[in-house]
């Protein structure tokens, strides 16, 4: 991967740990954006907070980096809550999980990410949890084995994945509340990135948050990183003292190559692909990633669903296509239609 696609890669960077840990929100307030699944989360905490119980078990769902780690921690916060982390590939028997459960207590909130990962038998562990605070447990071994039916404290189930729909419905069906996180509008990645400015110490004029909210993918993690990138630029390539104007966030931009679309090179590498080399498609995910010499999963996962949602791209039962939106963008004239074939343009 290139260096440019790490910057606007959505996934977390190795090095970013106790950094994300320091701009996540806190409280519900402090999270912004999402009005209907905030409003929606609000209400559930306070209800169970009025009866006196822990929240029903909650399912985030959606693309890396939009906050549903960050809910986790708020939703815990917000109902004076322990939070207990883990995740999907980390807990591999069913006794690793037999031990997180026995081990809870009662409002705790067990936060299991990349849920999507479970195994099927730890899975199976997890329904009667979920449902009746209790798990079966088999003792001893061969003849003289035997199922032992345990209590466990009543907890909320915090569930966080990127492929919804890789969940199994046993497991789906469980959860009280799903919901699901979309990219945010550039207002909101502005509001965030003044919040982590002002942690951070980033002197940010007004209208270059503006500029590098545009152009990080809708995804406040993106945000987070250009916001520090364009700061080493300024500390480094301008006698400024580090403060950032809109200048000098528009050179940084462009020296870390990514375009007013927020698009890095992979980005504009598979469009300029599908509309040169396949007529603006469709052209299916192995030859493109062939042709790109990129990896299936990187496409699939981190790079299509932005551009999908932007409407520069469309995945259809033949393949992907590049929408007249993308040859708009890339000032391509739309190729002309071959007769007998059923293309978008
Ligand atoms: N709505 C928001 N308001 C303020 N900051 C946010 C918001 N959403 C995300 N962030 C910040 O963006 C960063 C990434 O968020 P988070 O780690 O919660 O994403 P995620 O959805 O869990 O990603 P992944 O799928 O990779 O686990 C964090 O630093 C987080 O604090
Ligand atoms: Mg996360």
């Amino acid at each position: 991967m290139s260096a440019t696609h790490d910057e606007l890669s959505p996934e977390r960077l190795p090095d970013e740990g106790g950094l994300e840990d320091r701009l996540r929100p806190r409280q519900l307030a402090e999270f912004v954006g999402q009005k209907r699944l905030v409003e929606n989360l609000d209400v559930f905490i306070r209800a169970a907070r009025e009866r006196g119980e822990p929240v029903d078990h909650l399912l985030f769902y959606g693309p890396p980096g939009l906050g549903k780690t960050a809910l986790a921690h708020v939703v815990a916060r917000e109902m004076g809550a322990e939070l207990r982390i883990t995740s999907g590939p980390v807990i591999e028997r069913q006794g690793d999980l037999a031990a997180l459960l026995s081990n809870l207590e009662t409002g705790d909130v067990l936060f299991i990410d990349e849920i999507h990962r479970l195994n099927p038998a730890v899975e199976e562990i997890l329904y009667p949890a979920m449902e009746d605070f209790k798990m079966d447990l088999m003792v001893g071994q061969g003849p003289a084995s035997r199922s032992i039916r345990l209590d466990v404290a009543r907890f909320t189930l915090v569930g966080a994945t990127t492929r919804a729909g890789l969940l199994t419905a046993p497991l789906r069906d469980r959860f009280g509340w799903s919901a699901r996180l979309d990219y945010y509008p550039a207002e909101d990645l502005e509001r965030i990135l003044q919040r982590s400015a002002a942690l951070l110490g980033i002197d940010l004029a007004g209208e270059a948050a503006g500029e590098i909210a545009r152009r990080s993918r809708g995804t406040p993690r993106i945000a987070n990183r250009l916001a520090r990138r364009v700061r080493d630029f300024a500390e480094v390539e301008a006698s400024n003292e580090g403060s950032v104007s809109r200048e000098l966030a528009r050179f940084a931009l462009e020296r870390l190559e990514v375009d007013e679309a927020g698009f890095d090179k992979l980005d504009r590498a598979i469009l300029m692909t599908i509309l040169e080399k396949f007529e603006g498609g469709p052209v299916g995910l192995d030859t493109l990633a062939a042709a790109l010499g990129e990896d299936k999963g990187t496409i699939e996962d981190l790079v299509e669903p932005f551009l999908i949602q932007q409407g520069f791209l469309e995945r259809t039962p033949r393949g992907r296509v590049a929408t007249p939106h993308a040859c708009r963008h890339f000032g391509i004239t739309p190729p002309p239609r071959r007769s007998g074939q059923t293309r978008l343009f």
